[in-house]
């Protein structure tokens, strides 16, 4: 069998940074600050292996549930990131989106979301798309409302609903499927991330915790998935 390319779309469950923090009985800040280190190193190499979009979930809309010191910890590093990285991104060419409800995140950290968000939005590199305060099953709700009104205003038929426009409606418009999805520390479960967009994605859960999943890890996924036989429903042979 001959090897696929690399994933167009890569997509990351970066889990295990409180049990990398217990492991190393220090602070869970401290884990999810190591996660940082993670975050950044695989941005970069995506960025100069020439992928075309990596979707990390950062922050989910059921991650509010934790202790108050934990969020709180998880915003100051969103903070820190989006105002310290934000010039290296930009001049690497990567354009980041943030695929969740920023309007619905504490002041400082939505000022520095659209920040990004704007001051990326001509670069044409890497697509970095940043899940934060998001959850998939909402992003489809919110799909169906905008289709519902624009149907309502008349500016579309309910037969023009079709794949392409529900598409078209999600956070990751105009983006390729995800190709590849990787949750790091063992767990194999979607937890509400891109649905509708993993459809036909080939998983990967290597067993680190994401505080160790280093380069070699991640060219080990890569090439797991570039050995895969991907069929879409039909029949290669
Ligand atoms: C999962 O580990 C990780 C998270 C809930 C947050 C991921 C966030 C970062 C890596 C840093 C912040 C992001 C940016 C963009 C600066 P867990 O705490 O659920 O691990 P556990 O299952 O071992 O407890």
């Amino acid at each position: 069998m001959s090897e696929l390319p690399l994933p167009r779309h890569v997509a990351i469950i970066m889990d295990g940074n409180g049990r990398w923090a217990k492991q190393h009985k220090i602070q869970v800040a401290l884990g999810h600050r190591k996660g940082v280190e993670t975050l950044r190193a695989i941005i970069r190499e995506s960025s100069d292996l020439g992928i075309e979009s990596l979707t990390l979930y950062a922050f989910s809309t059921e991650n509010w549930r934790r202790s108050p010191e934990e969020v709180a910890a998880l915003m100051g590093l969103l903070l820190e990131y989006f105002t310290s990285e934000i010039d290296e991104l930009d001049e690497k060419n990567v354009r980041i989106r943030i695929l969740g409800d920023k309007d619905g995140m504490p002041e400082k950290q939505r000022a520095a979301l659209y920040n990004a968000e704007e001051r990326t939005k001509n670069n044409t590199g890497l697509n970095l798309n940043i899940a934060i305060n998001y959850g998939s099953r909402a992003e489809l709700a919110r799909a169906a409302r905008a289709l519902a009104a624009k149907a309502v205003k008349g500016e579309i038929k309910p037969e023009d609903i079709d794949e392409a426009a529900l598409s078209n409606e999600l956070y990751t418009k105009g983006q390729p499927d995800v190709d590849l999805l990787i949750r790091t520390s063992g767990e194999m479960r979607l937890s509400n991330f891109l649905l509708y967009q993993c459809a036909y994605a080939e998983f990967e859960f290597p067993p680190v915790l994401w505080p160790d999943f280093d380069l070699a890890a991640y060219h080990e996924a890569l090439d797991a998935f570039r050995h895969r036989d991907r069929r879409f429903g039909g029949r290669n042979s």
